[in-house]
């Protein structure tokens, strides 16, 4: 089991459960078998931006409880071949068995090329179960003080549960914002996080849009570019960052 991979970051409102989702369909598109396990129970939202939410009748938390089997919780996405979601329990404190997400886990590994874990903001229960499956990590920040310390905080925590293999995801660049010294630059935001940079996403409205038609849309935007890029680069490809 080394394809399961947690994202995290800390701060709400990063991109977690954005990354999760572009950057799965992305994966399918380069021919993967992708999970994505929603653990943000309460307020859940993968089902909503994958446009599955009518089809969520069982969650996570039912397998682990034994309720019903795994292919009753998993929901094919449609739209996107070899997309799958686990969706989250739409009721705070179903989901406290870090040992039965580990166990889960590594039984899905087997079926998946990659299962990616969007984790609940904050450090608590919810991060703690979520990051309990994961052999990898994907930390999340925006490149502003709050978000860098904040996921600087996360990697060390990720490091304490014996997570391997931590990158960067720097989410919602703005050149202009770096411009005027609002933002960090890339390199301020990789010193202040001590982590291994693996993409740089920008700042781009585009992404807030429905996502209906699951990135499949003729226009590209800078955003969904990214996500390709990034997509390769975790394949192993020998992309770069950004289109210079
Ligand atoms: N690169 C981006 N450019 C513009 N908007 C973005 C970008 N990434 C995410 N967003 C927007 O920021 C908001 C928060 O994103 P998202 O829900 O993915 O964050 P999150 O970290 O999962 O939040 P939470 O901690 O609440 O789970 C959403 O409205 C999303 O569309
Ligand atoms: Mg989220």
């Amino acid at each position: 089991m080394n394809n399961v991979y947690v994202i995290a970051s800390g701060k709400g409102g990063a991109g977690k459960s954005t990354t999760t989702a572009y950057l799965g369909v992305e994966l399918c598109k380069n021919g993967k078998k992708v999970l994505l396990i929603d653990m943000d129970e309460g307020l859940r939202s993968l089902d909503i931006m994958l446009n599955v939410s009518s089809h969520t009748l069982f969650d996570v938390s039912d397998i682990i409880k034994g309720n019903c089997n795994v292919n009753q919780a998993v929901i094919p996405v449609k739209q996107c071949p070899n997309l799958y979601l686990l969706p989250a329990p739409i009721t705070v404190n179903s989901l406290n068995s870090p040992k039965g997400m580990r166990l889960l886990c590594e039984k899905l590994s087997e079926y998946f090329d990659y299962i990616l874990i969007d984790s609940p903001a904050g450090v608590g229960k919810g991060f703690k179960n979520a990051v309990a499956g994961a052999d990898n990590a994907l930390v999340v920040v925006n490149p502003d003080t709050v978000s860098v310390r904040d996921g600087a905080y996360v990697a060390k925590l990720l490091r304490e549960s014996k997570i391997k293999n931590i990158r960067l995801v720097i989410n919602k660049l703005d050149k202009k914002l770096i411009k005027k010294g609002v933002f960090y630059n890339i390199d301020e935001t990789i010193d202040a996080t001590s982590l291994q940079l693996i993409a740089v996403i920008p700042n781009d409205i585009e992404l807030v849009k429905s996502f209906d038609n699951c990135g499949n849309n003729l226009y590209k935007s800078p955003a969904t570019l990214a996500f390709e890029r990034f997509a390769k680069r975790l394949n192993g490809e020998n992309v770069p960052l950004m289109d210079i």
